[in-house]
């Protein structure tokens, strides 16, 4: 349900200067879409027919406006930030970006999600400019699938992605895979195997109804309880105490001896907005408090015509206190009220 409370009940001028919004969410992680562009043309981002529409380099935000946006930010108390795209790693510059971000002080955790082609060159680099963590999609273990869903024929390069940014000490090593039915869906044994055999965090994400060119359909979409019973056959799923870099995954081990972890991210089938802490910026600038709701904030023509601070911060609270409850993505769905019509490689994720 959208928000009932109004503003004034709930509380004191105080309340209204603090990042927790209507339903008691405290919102301390912010996600910034650096970029709309990616290097890879995966499925599910990408339309049959056509591409995607590209920004203009003027319609992004510039590093300068991004880190005024963080600093009003974590001057609110936001601690945490995810640096996503489009692919994040394509966007010029942005080892100076990321150490200034590093010198934010109050900003204790700067993580990156990517798509792994460029990592091997930058493991090194991200992790002295100040990346704390780094997620890795990852959707097909096998090469010539893999190029079929991203339209890029780099598995290898990925992979070796994966051993650098393990070498280098990323810890853990989190990696992505959207299960779509038909596509992928056959490699769930073995991306299980894989928590359970090296350290990586395997995660398997529900295909979301995201943008208009997204080939979501409910018999691609494969509901989490559905791949744990298909995960029977490995031996018990050993639920882990969820930690505070798990995110909104429930995390197992595939055993007592599993070196790594394996993590369900249902956004569908067990929503986790009862938890949600995240406020998104998109790469043109926009104010996002669902991810799975289309309303938006314009902050960029506020960065752009003379916006104050404070009115960035006000701006900031404003689309906290505009959080919805729920994203009731599945009654939407039921009543065929379709997904959301944002692009995922300008929303991040
Ligand atoms: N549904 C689920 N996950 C998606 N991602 C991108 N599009 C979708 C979608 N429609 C994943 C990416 C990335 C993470 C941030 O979101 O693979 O790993």
């Amino acid at each position: 349900m959208p928000a009932s409370k109004s503003v004034s009940e709930c509380g004191s001028a105080e309340n209204n200067r603090s990042l927790v919004d209507l339903f008691s969410r405290t919102i301390s992680y912010l996600r910034l879409s650096l970029t709309d562009r990616c290097n890879l043309k995966c499925l599910y981002c990408v339309p049959e027919e056509g591409g995607l529409p590209k920004l203009e380099q003027e319609d992004l935000l510039s590093y300068e406006e991004l880190l005024r946006v963080v600093r009003a930010a974590v001057s609110l108390g936001m601690t945490k930030l995810r640096l996503t795209g489009g692919e994040p790693l394509v966007r010029r510059d942005l080892m100076r970006f990321v150490k200034q971000l590093a010198e934010i002080k109050g900003l204790r955790d700067i993580r990156i999600t990517t798509n792994g082609v460029l990592f091997e060159q930058y493991a090194e680099e991200l992790r002295a400019a100040g990346i704390s963590k780094i997620n890795i999609s990852l959707d097909s273990l096998k090469p010539e699938r893999f190029a079929r869903i991203t339209g890029a024929d780099c598995f290898a390069q990925v992979w070796r992605g994966i051993e650098k940014a393990q070498a280098v000490g990323f810890a853990p090593v989190k990696l992505n895979m959207v299960v779509m039915r038909g596509v992928n869906d056959d490699e769930l044994a073995d991306f299980a195997q894989l928590s359970r055999d090296t350290a990586l965090h395997v995660r398997f994400i529900e295909f979301m109804p995201i943008g208009e060119s997204s080939r979501w359909h409910k018999d691609t979409y494969v509901p989490s309880d559905e791949i744990k019973a298909r995960l029977r056959d490995l031996g018990e799923l050993i639920p882990v105490h969820r930690s505070e870099t798990d995110g909104p995954a429930c995390m197992f081990r595939v055993g007592q001896e599993a070196k790594g972890k394996l993590g369900f991210i249902s956004p569908l089938s067990h929503h986790f907005c009862d938890r949600c802490n995240r406020l998104r910026l998109t790469s043109e600038g926009m104010l996002r408090a669902c991810l799975l709701h289309d309303a938006e904030t314009d902050l960029r023509s506020l960065l752009r015509h003379g916006g104050t601070d404070e009115e960035i911060r006000a701006a900031l609270l404003a689309a906290v206190r505009s959080k919805p409850q729920g994203h009731r993505m599945e009654e939407r769905l039921k009543a065929q009220e379709g997904g959301c019509h944002g692009r995922m490689s300008r929303i991040g994720g």
